[in-house]
């Protein structure tokens, strides 16, 4: 199962990720994680991505492009895995296809999770990160039950550095004009699949569930 999540910045494609990956047991690739791993571990790729995803820019195609082909090229990538967050530009869907060709292979569906700009403020004003194992929380609707730790690992929970208004306005506008046209790209292909991320986490689950279960 090779399968990739798409959406607005804050629509729910780390939570449904999550999920997706553990019932599946899918190596999950997401560059935004990738490039905040490297910042934390302070290595130079991720000190260079941080100046652009600090105010809601993106990594260039380059650098971006590299990184998920090292990662590809694992062991643990060549039967299946999850894209969250990549490509979001036509140049990087062309990449990712000349790289699954060389590969022999090809993705199987391309989910694009919805929502409306006012849901989005509010859940990336509202999310709270993991330090430690990057366990996504939101202060209503997946409260953590200590306040400030992580469930899962007692981590410190933290907000990102790009959940600013300002970081958040210029991130959805990247998105409408960069990542918004690779769902025609995607739907020419037929294999794009729209959910509606409005509704609660595990209906959002069980509509992209309904999908994967047939592939
Ligand atoms: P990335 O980390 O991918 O960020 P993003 O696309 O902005 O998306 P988010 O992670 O903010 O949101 P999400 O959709 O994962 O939502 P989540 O599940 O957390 O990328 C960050 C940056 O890295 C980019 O801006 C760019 O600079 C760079 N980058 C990454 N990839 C790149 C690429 N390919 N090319 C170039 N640059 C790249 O949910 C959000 C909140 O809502 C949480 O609090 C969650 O608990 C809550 N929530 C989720 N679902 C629900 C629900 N159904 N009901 C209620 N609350 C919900
Ligand atoms: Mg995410």
């Amino acid at each position: 199962m090779k399968i990739l999540v798409m959406g607005p910045p804050g629509a729910g494609k780390g939570s449904q990720s999550a999920k997706i990956v553990e019932h599946y047991a899918l190596p999950s690739i997401s560059t935004g994680q990738m490039f905040r791993d490297a910042f934390n571990n302070n290595e130079p790729i991720g000190i260079e991505a941080m100046k652009y995803i600090k105010d809601g820019n993106l990594v260039s195609d380059d650098i971006t492009n590299e990184i998920v082909r090292i990662r590809l090229s694992k062991h643990d990538a060549e039967k299946s895995f999850l894209l969250d967050g990549y490509p979001r530009t036509v140049a990087q869907a062309i990449a990712l296809d000349n790289l699954l060709e060389e590969m022999g292979t090809k993705l199987d569906a391309v989910f694009n999770i919805l929502s409306s700009n006012d849901v989005l403020f509010e859940r990336m004003e509202q999310r709270r990160v993991c330090k430690q194992c990057d366990a996504t929380y939101h202060l209503k609707f997946k409260k953590p039950l200590v306040e400030g730790i992580c469930d899962k690992c007692g981590g410190t929970l933290y907000q990102r550095q790009d959940d600013t208004y300002e970081s958040v306005k210029n991130r959805l506008e990247i998105y409408e004009s960069k990542t918004k046209p690779l769902l025609d790209y995607y739907d020419k292909k037929g294999i794009l699949y729209q959910i509606n991320g409005m509704q609660e986490f595990e209906k959002v689950y069980n509509d992209i569930e309904l999908v994967l279960r047939d592939l």
